[in-house]
């Protein structure tokens, strides 16, 4: 799809999309149009024909299409972000190839950024993963969205960066999408290679490395897989001073292991590596778009299968930082792959700031849905700011404790700690405290996207199945 701009003057459309805000009489964005546009326009909503409610749309005259931007105090821009998304979906279903839309200011009060946003947005609905599907001759995909602004202003850097975050978003959408026939830690390391050019260096340790480092965590999960584990180290930018690592959970099945998972909840474990698809796809964005950071990308990948060579409960094992892990659960498998890779992170790579990214618990679905991910620091000024790069590209976390109060309940009898709580309470929480272990000095956070990552059903500008969460997350971040 190609994003253009046009004054407006001169338009000739197959369909022009128009926003109304409910209860406005004069719509200031029409008058950029040509005369018989405005004709139009204006009698459709003299007659009442439309009110403008959010997200309720119209086509007249099969050029046209009234779009309902709500109440203009009302749209904020993530309110704005959705309907870009809803009208974009209705113009595909539509089958119109090529649209113009007039875009409004309101929603942050800059039409530069709404540019960023519309563009954003368009990008991420317009996604869909048809790889494996039958090839339909007749399918239409849109080819061109005008933006028609009046100002003169040069918006192309809006429309690049726009195009940047939300093709790494569709990347890892992508990488998560495929099956784990296709997918296992091998792949993603080839994936991350691809990524390498004259400012992004990437490194990989495979089994024998793994073996020699002693990442006895990594190694454990991955023990039963014909598919051998891996860690990935992406080093973008190294002589900026200032530097952040994304540390990803890689699992690209989660079976559970010996402790095997019921049916229905093995289903979609292929989803298991959204975090490390995530690392891969903002660090591929950073990189794209020059941040003048340094920015870590770690990958712990590995694939939790059962057998004759399988990782057991009661096992103890010493992890890379030469903590003993009893094993309560198998399945509770990411918090091992991670510790190691958190702790090499801290040990070797030595960044200012790490965050990691997993689909680690079940609990954080049950604890705060679809919607939001859940996010565990001790650092308060990483947290703020987390939350307000959240809230302002839609990519939201919400903050979950991580007192020390959680901690006894890891204790084990047998060794420092235990890889599971005692009970079924505060889940995610307990597998927060269980990665702090691993982290000794560095300002961290936890993010946990096993809600967010992959959904049954779509919702706005994510479709259903994969989501892509944390990159733009990540990538706001970066840009503070
Ligand atoms: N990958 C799962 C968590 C998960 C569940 C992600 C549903 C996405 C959707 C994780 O490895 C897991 O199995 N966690 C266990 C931990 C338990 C054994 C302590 C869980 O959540 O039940
Ligand atoms: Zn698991
Ligand atoms: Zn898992």
């Amino acid at each position: 799809m190609k994003f253009k701009l046009d004054s407006g003057k001169k338009i000739n459309y197959e369909l022009l999309i128009i926003p109304v805000f409910e209860n406005e009489k004069k719509n200031q964005y029409i008058e950029q149009l040509n005369k018989e546009s405005i004709k139009l326009f204006k009698d459709l909503i003299k007659n009442k024909q439309f009110s403008g409610k959010f997200l309720e749309s119209r086509l007249f005259s099969n050029s046209i299409l009234l779009f309902g931007m709500g109440k203009k105090k009302e749209l904020s821009e993530e309110n704005f972000r959705r309907a870009v998304a809803e009208s974009h979906k209705r113009v595909k279903s539509l089958k119109f190839e090529n649209y113009y839309s007039l875009l409004p200011s309101e929603a942050n009060g800059s039409l530069s950024r709404n540019i960023f946003v519309a563009t954003e947005s368009t990008i991420l609905t317009d996604y869909s993963f048809d790889y494996y599907k039958e090839k339909k001759e007749d399918a239409k995909k849109v080819k061109t969205c005008t933006f028609v602004t009046k100002d003169k202003v040069n918006f192309n850097t809006e429309i690049k960066n726009a195009e940047i975050v939300a093709n790494a978003t569709c990347y890892t959408r992508d990488l998560v999408n495929h099956p784990p026939n296709l997918v296992n830690p091998e792949y993603l390391a080839k994936e991350a290679r691809k990524l390498r050019s004259s400012n992004l260096k990437v490194t990989v340790f495979n089994k024998s490395d793994l073996i020699k480092g002693k990442f006895n965590g990594i190694l454990a999960v991955g023990k039963a897989s014909a598919n051998e584990p891996r860690l990935i180290i992406l080093d973008y930018n190294p002589k900026a001073k200032d530097s952040v690592a994304f540390v990803g959970k890689g699992i690209t099945f989660d079976s559970g292991g010996l402790n095997i998972k019921p049916g229905a909840y093995m289903e979609t474990m292929k989803s298991d590596m959204a975090g490390a698809a995530a690392v891969l796809g903002a660090v591929k964005a950073a990189s794209e778009m020059k941040i003048n950071k340094r920015v870590f990308g770690v990958v712990a990948s590995a694939e939790n299968m059962p057998g004759g060579l399988a990782y057991r409960p009661d096992d103890v094992i010493k992890m890379y930082n030469g903590k003993t892990v009893e094993i309560g659960n198998t399945d509770a498998e990411g918090r091992m792959v991670l510790a190691d890779a958190l702790a090499y992170t801290e040990k070797k790579l030595k960044p200012n700031r790490i965050i990691d990214l997993a689909t680690l618990t079940g609990a954080c679905v049950v604890a705060l849905g679809y919607w939001t991910s859940a996010l565990m620091t001790k650092d308060d000024k990483m947290a703020k700011d987390l939350e307000k790069a959240g809230n302002r590209c839609g990519d939201r976390v919400w903050r979950l404790p991580l007192w020390d109060d959680y901690r006894k309940n890891m204790d084990s009898n047998i060794a420092q700690i235990k890889n599971i709580g005692k009970g079924r309470d505060a889940g995610s929480i307990h597998a927060g405290i269980f990665l702090s272990h691993f982290v000794e000095k560095t300002p961290w956070t936890h993010l946990d996207i096993a809600g967010t990552a992959y959904l049954k059903s779509g919702k706005y500008y994510n479709p259903r199945n994969a989501t892509g969460a944390g990159v733009r997350l990540l990538i706001n971040y970066l840009e503070q």
